[in-house]
């Protein structure tokens, strides 16, 4: 089969979709490959991640891995949620398609933007090279 039952199960079912009139940080990015847009919403109490939520104009494998991502940083620390990797998302769904995995950097770079919005709303100091301005580059889009 292309798509794994965990892919299948978070496109089908897929958690922590909506928006959030009182986030902390929101980050919104699109996708240069094939234009698709994904926002992500955080809510921060003393540095955890209490609340994500995501919306996503996207593919399935877009909504399958904002799902996942969103799984994933929910009740972590705002550094561990920098940390997320595409590729780490990826593994966690079982794998993707080759071609699909430049859906995948989609959610990543959404949640370094809103955990970055969060810091600059909150004036909080942080290191620049965090946050490139291009994408980690999946092996997906070939760049
Ligand atoms: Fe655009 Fe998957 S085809 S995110």
């Amino acid at each position: 089969m292309l798509y794994s039952e965990k892919v299948m199960d978070h496109f089908q079912n897929p958690r922590n979709v909506g928006k959030m009139e009182d986030a902390d940080g929101v980050g919104e990015v699109g996708n240069a490959v094939c234009g698709d847009i994904m926002k992500i919403y955080i809510k921060v109490d003393n540095g955890i991640i209490t609340d994500v939520k995501f919306n996503t104009f996207g593919c399935g494998s877009a909504i399958a891995t904002s799902s996942m991502a969103t799984e994933m940083i929910k009740g972590k620390k705002i550094e561990e949620a920098l940390e997320l990797t595409n590729k780490a998302v990826v593994e966690a769904l079982d794998g993707l398609p080759a071609h699909k995995l430049h859906c995948s950097v989609l959610a990543e770079e959404a949640v370094k933007a809103a955990v970055k919005d969060y810091y600059d709303k909150n004036n909080i100091d942080y290191d620049e090279t965090l946050f490139p301005a291009d994408c980690a580059h999946c092996e997906g889009c070939g760049k």
